[in-house]
């Protein structure tokens, strides 16, 4: 549709917007007024155009190509394939000189009215990317790490993701903060906060982040740092998606610790739940895990062998250090009858293969159509984990195929070093938020009666988490958010957040060139268009384009 818009219609839908806004959005005069709707996508737009009027200004590495090509579909394959970017061509840039060249392929599609989307791993999960239509900018083959003569940091390329990196300095004495899925790409996750199995040491990826290089949306590159561009750190460490494309970060890197990390996986029937949930609650102590006790995380869901009415709970425990101490502050889960357990000592780039999350796991694959909710906990409430069971044995009963599709995850993290920072010295606004939790539905392709299913569950889920802190707030993980949440849920509910946030977007991007994931500023102030609140469909958000 939009690649449609003439620029006529433009230009009188922009007056008409503005007026639009004047009227109904106080909030909206503190924006500058966005062109996006000038900027209309080329309707013509092929790989052949873009790759003789872009290509001569590229380096030989730098790779253009539409749908026609064979690599096509695995590059710009989504984990979530519920509302995915509408990608006309792929412009892969390949080596360390291309990197110097994506001012140029951002000034490239602004003089064109083209939009463009950053992408690395693939697995953004939010509905607001399928507002987008345009190139994708592939980071994917920037994966040069350079570790820094002090030892104490080095600089990754904007395509590096979690396993490779984990992997990559192991092999070196070294450890940093990643997310936990080796899948996943290491800035996608940073620029939003960024989990992972070393934050109650170390906090979490943007406690870590030292200074990026950064191609803002004219395509200028700029160095953002405690000395160039300050204010912009503040932004990119839990809402940096919103600002630029990153080319290169320098972030800090740790010696690696103990050689074997022990792990301890379990699966226990839905009659053992409360005292799973009891030891979970004695063990984090809301927030005060013992550091060590890195990251467990358990799903309900469907294991037929076990019952086809009664879903499992499946937990995972990995712990930086010997099978002594881990076992012994697993004493209390070993007392739990289990169906199954099995444990074991990796060193640390075994453990994502052990808990489940390495690259060729079940977690990390894309292509299916996913319906998610998500939310934050301080402790896991009894009453509402005992709710949300019992929905999920209902629909194991009354629709397997939604139920055999389903999983409910619940993150415990050591949260120590997430905790020991000032929650104002970041964008990332939760930091006493112990758990995430992450409602998780693969629906087949086609099947509205499903999907309309799968929401009114993956809503009521959400309203069951929630519902269980009834003293505490709604919120919702940038990375982990399916878009149609509200900002303040999103970004912090503390009006300083979103204010500094949207003065650095009226400095760093007044064009909104960056507003395609869980954007802060939305596109054409969508807001006033159908966005409904309340209960099951009229809970998302609807977003134009
Ligand atoms: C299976 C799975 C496991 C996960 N595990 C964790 C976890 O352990 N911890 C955690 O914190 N999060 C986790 N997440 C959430 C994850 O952080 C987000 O999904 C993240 O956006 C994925 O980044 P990506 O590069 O893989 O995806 P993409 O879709 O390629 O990127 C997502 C967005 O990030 C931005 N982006 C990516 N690269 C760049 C760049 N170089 N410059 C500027 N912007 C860029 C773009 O806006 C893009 O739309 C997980 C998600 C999944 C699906
Ligand atoms: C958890 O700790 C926070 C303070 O960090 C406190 O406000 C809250 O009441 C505690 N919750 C429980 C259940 O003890
Ligand atoms: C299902 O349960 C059986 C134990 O009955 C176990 O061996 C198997 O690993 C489980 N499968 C999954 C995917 O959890
Ligand atoms: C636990 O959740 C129930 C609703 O599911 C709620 O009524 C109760 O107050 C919660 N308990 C605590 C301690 O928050």
């Amino acid at each position: 549709m939009r690649a449609l818009v003439s620029l006529a219609w433009g230009r009188l839908a922009t007056a008409l917007l503005l007026v639009f806004v004047h009227l109904n959005l106080a909030a909206a005069l503190s924006v500058p007024r966005y062109s996006e709707l000038e900027a209309r996508t080329r309707a013509d737009l092929d790989a052949n155009t873009v790759r003789r009027e872009l290509g001569s200004r590229l380096s030989p590495g730098t790779l253009i190509f539409g749908p026609s090509d064979g690599k096509f579909p695995a590059i710009t394959a989504r984990w979530n394939t519920f509302a995915p970017p509408q990608i006309q061509v792929v412009v892969q840039p390949a080596s360390e000189a291309d990197v110097a060249k994506i001012g140029d392929q951002v000034q490239y599609c602004n003089a064109n009215g083209i939009d463009f989307l950053a992408t690395n791993g693939g697995h953004g999960n939010s509905a607001s990317l399928g507002t987008f239509t345009g190139v994708q900018i592939s980071m994917a083959m920037l994966r040069t790490i350079t570790i820094q003569p002090n030892k104490k940091s080095a600089w990754f390329q904007g395509g590096v993701y979690g396993g490779l990196v984990t992997k990559y300095l192991w092999e070196r004495g070294f450890v940093t903060t990643t997310g936990s899925c080796d899948c996943v790409g290491l800035l996608g996750a940073a620029l939003g906060g960024g989990h992972g199995r070393h934050e109650g040491l170390y906090g979490m990826v943007v406690d870590n982040l030292l200074q990026l290089n950064v191609v803002l949306g004219d395509g200028r590159a700029i160095r953002v740092s405690p000395t160039s561009n300050s204010d912009l750190l503040w932004g990119m460490k839990g809402a940096g998606h919103n600002f630029g494309i990153v080319t290169s970060f320098e972030l800090n890197i740790f010696p690696r610790g103990p050689d074997t990390w022990h792990y301890h996986n379990y699966i226990w029937t839905g009659a053992q739940l409360e005292r799973v949930f009891t030891s979970l609650n004695r063990l984090h102590n809301n927030g005060s895990t013992p550091v060590n006790m890195a990251l467990n995380f358990g799903f309900f869901f469907m294991n037929t062998t076990v019952s086809t009415t009664d879903p499992i709970l499946s937990w995972t425990f990995a712990y930086r250090g010997p099978a002594n101490e881990a076992e012994a502050l697993l004493a209390e889960f070993n007392a739990i009858p289990s169906v199954y357990n099995e444990q074991g000592d990796v060193p640390y780039n075994g453990v994502s293969k052990v808990q489940g999350n390495a690259e060729d796991d079940f977690i990390c694959q894309k292509g299916n159509k996913r319906i998610t909710t998500t939310a934050g906990l301080q402790v896991y409430n009894l009453t509402a984990e005992r709710l949300i069971y019992n929905g999920f044995r209902a629909r194991a009963i009354s629709h397997p195929t939604l139920a055999a599709g389903a999983g409910i995850l619940h993150e415990g993290y050591s949260t120590a070093g997430v905790g020991a920072r000032n929650p104002a010295d970041t964008a990332y606004p939760f930091r006493s938020d112990h758990h995430l939790m992450l409602f998780n539905g693969v629906i087949p392709p086609n099947d509205p009666v499903l999907e309309e299913l799968a929401w009114e569950w993956a809503n009521e889920v959400k309203d069951m988490w929630n519902a269980g802190q009834p003293t505490r707030t709604e919120n919702n993980y940038v990375n982990y958010a399916n878009g149609y949440e509200d900002l303040e849920t999103v970004y912090g509910r503390e009006p300083w957040r979103l204010a500094r946030l949207r003065a650095l977007k009226q400095k760093y991007d007044p064009q909104n060139k960056f507003r395609f994931y869980n954007p802060i500023v939305e596109p054409r102030e969508g807001k006033g268009k159908g966005k409904g609140k309340g209960k099951g469909k009229g809970k998302r958000r609807s977003f134009q384009g």
